[in-house]
């Protein structure tokens, strides 16, 4: 059995801003991650990140901006200490190395995204969040922990009230290992895979939510699923807000500017949830090209703007599109980006499970609520990223010696070696496709309790065929058929508490657009949604929003 004071499962920002907390603060640190950190999800942001450093800004203002992106459903608290954070924390990402792209006076470049008042949106080109992967990681080489690559959790151990360590697989050998810890930071990013047509890469099947709501933790706001805009059609490849921010514009078939319909002010920069529903709606009333997509044009601000600032757009059109933005317009469709929703967390990373705390995309903290903004999300991860391995480390100094058994590992090995047992049996891949299929078709951008109920009727005989799935590759090294089964098991826990969650809310908030309740409902759903585990499924509670200075009002863009 393998001991350290901290485990922090993830090594994307939030884990490895967590991992530098927690080793700052003296503690004996080890990270847990299923990928190289340097391949983390992390690096797939492009955009940018927030911070009011511009004169004419102010943290108020992006305070206000969050508070009004998240459809009034934020916490207005961890709203306002997040932004007040942004600036101190690009700085020191800055002095950690990171290469923003510059303005012609030298200052930091800043581009306008949606939902923002001003231009706040600090970026390096098209792949800030590379950038900043990048220099994180330079800057936590230079201490010292200990790195377990390739490994998947598989279970974090709770007795006596409190977390005593996990249980992970070793993918490179395929050994099952113990690691016992006083406090475990989850920060293994998004599970945006649960869709077909999602922005995020293939490992991001939630690992540790899943894992964290069967230990006993509360999920809050899974409903709140959020579709970006603007993907590349078919590969559903990111195309960032910075497009439209450089002055990219979307249009119809019929050559219109058809989001002048739906956000008479801000056009191509509203919020998200905004666009992404004028898009839809453009391609259901008949406006939309065959096969249903509308265009991002880029052509009108030139080769040398578009390939400096753009890059690695140009670089995916070209590659997986096959047109080229300088002189053609991009095909683009809505596709699942981000969750809002996660393991509830306080503003430091604490969770209701003693020892347990998480922060970046698995956890909610609230600050998005039923929206994020653009640029909001790389800085939400190393803010409470720091938070929560501060936290951990604190708890952890203090903490009595972890309680972890050998016999912990039997309930997990016997769980594995039946998935191998079996002659016949359910292929994971299949399962998931079904899943996925069935979350695009029915939980996605606009609901209704007609879709999401034969939704949850399709994941629940999911959930059945997946009590028989098998496992077919024996090989004790990457396993990779081993993986699959492991992450679709996560994945249907929680498309069932994102469906769950939204049947219940009949309200239309944010990005849960409900048809047959179009209207936001404050009287009745200015609340958070707490899921937790039961035999029965997910037991859903509802908890207070804080609010400090602004009342709700209707989001006019
Ligand atoms: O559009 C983008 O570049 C994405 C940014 C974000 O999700 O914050």
């Amino acid at each position: 059995m393998r001991r350290h004071e901290v485990v922090i499962v993830g090594a994307g920002l939030a884990g490895q801003r967590a991992a530098l907390a927690a080793v700052e603060a003296g503690r004996d640190v080890a990270v847990v991650t299923k990928l190289h950190p340097m391949r983390s999800h992390s690096g797939a942001a492009q955009g940018g990140i927030n911070a009011a450093v511009g004169a004419e800004d102010s943290v108020d203002t992006h305070i206000y901006d969050t508070v009004k992106g998240s459809d009034y459903l934020g916490d207005q608290d961890a709203i306002e200490f997040f932004c007040r954070e942004a600036g101190p924390t690009v700085v020191e990402m800055e002095h950690f190395g990171t290469i923003f792209s510059r303005a012609d006076d030298g200052s930091l470049a800043r581009r306008p995204f949606g939902g923002a008042g001003f231009p706040r949106t600090i970026y390096a080109a098209d792949r800030t969040g590379l950038a900043l992967l990048q220099a994180l990681y330079e800057r936590l080489g230079t201490e010292s922990f200990t790195t377990y690559e390739e490994w998947d959790l598989l279970r974090i151990v709770v007795r006596e009230g409190r977390v005593q360590g996990i249980v992970a697989i070793d993918r490179t050998t395929g050994a099952l290992e113990e690691i016992a810890a006083r406090s475990v930071v989850i920060a293994t990013g998004p599970a945006g895979r649960v869709y077909g047509r999602t922005t995020n890469a293939h490992s991001c099947t939630g690992d540790g939510i899943a894992i964290a709501y069967r230990a006993g933790a509360e999920l809050k706001d899974m409903e709140f699923v959020q579709f970006h805009p603007t993907a590349l059609l078919e590969s559903s490849i990111l195309i960032t807000e910075g497009a439209r921010g450089e002055g990219g514009i979307l249009k119809n078939a019929q050559g219109e500017r058809f989001m002048a319909r739906y956000a008479p002010h801000v056009l191509d920069l509203a919020s998200r949830d905004v666009v992404s529903r004028a898009i839809i709606t453009e391609i259901q009333e008949g406006r939309g090209f065959p096969g249903g997509y509308v265009h991002l044009e880029l052509m009108h601000l030139g080769r040398e703007r578009i390939e400096s600032r753009l890059e690695e757009i140009c670089d995916f059109s070209r590659k997986f599109a096959g047109i080229d933005p300088v002189t053609q317009p991009i095909p683009v469709m809505p596709a699942q980006h981000y969750m809002m929703g996660g393991i509830g967390t306080t503003i430091r990373g604490e969770t209701n499970v003693r020892g347990l705390y998480a922060a970046g995309e698995a956890a909610c903290v609230s600050i998005h609520g039923a929206n994020r903004l653009g640029g909001n999300s790389l800085l939400e991860t190393l803010v409470f990223g720091k938070q929560a391995g501060t936290a951990a480390a604190e708890y952890a100094a203090r903490a009595a010696p972890p309680l972890l058994h050998e016999s912990d590992l039997a309930p997990v090995r016997t769980r594995l070696d039946a998935l191998s047992a079996k002659s016949q049996g359910e292929d994971p891949q299949a399962i998931r496709t079904a899943m996925q299929a069935t979350m695009d078709g029915r939980v996605g951008i606009f609901r209704s309790f007609a879709e999401l109920a034969k939704a949850l009727e399709e994941l629940r005989a999911l959930k059945t065929r997946y009590e028989n799935v098998r496992v077919v590759d024996t090989a004790s090294a990457f396993n990779l058929n081993l993986t699959d089964a492991l992450e679709v098991g996560h994945m249907l826990d929680l498309a069932e508490v994102i469906t769950v969650g939204a049947i219940a809310r009949t309200e239309s908030r944010g990005a849960h657009s409900r048809t047959d309740y179009p209207k936001r409902d404050d009287a009745q759903w200015m609340r958070h949604t707490i899921a937790s585990q039961s035999r029965e499924g997910p037991k859903l509670s509802y908890s207070a929003v804080a609010y400090t200075r602004w009342d709700p009002k209707e989001r006019v863009y």
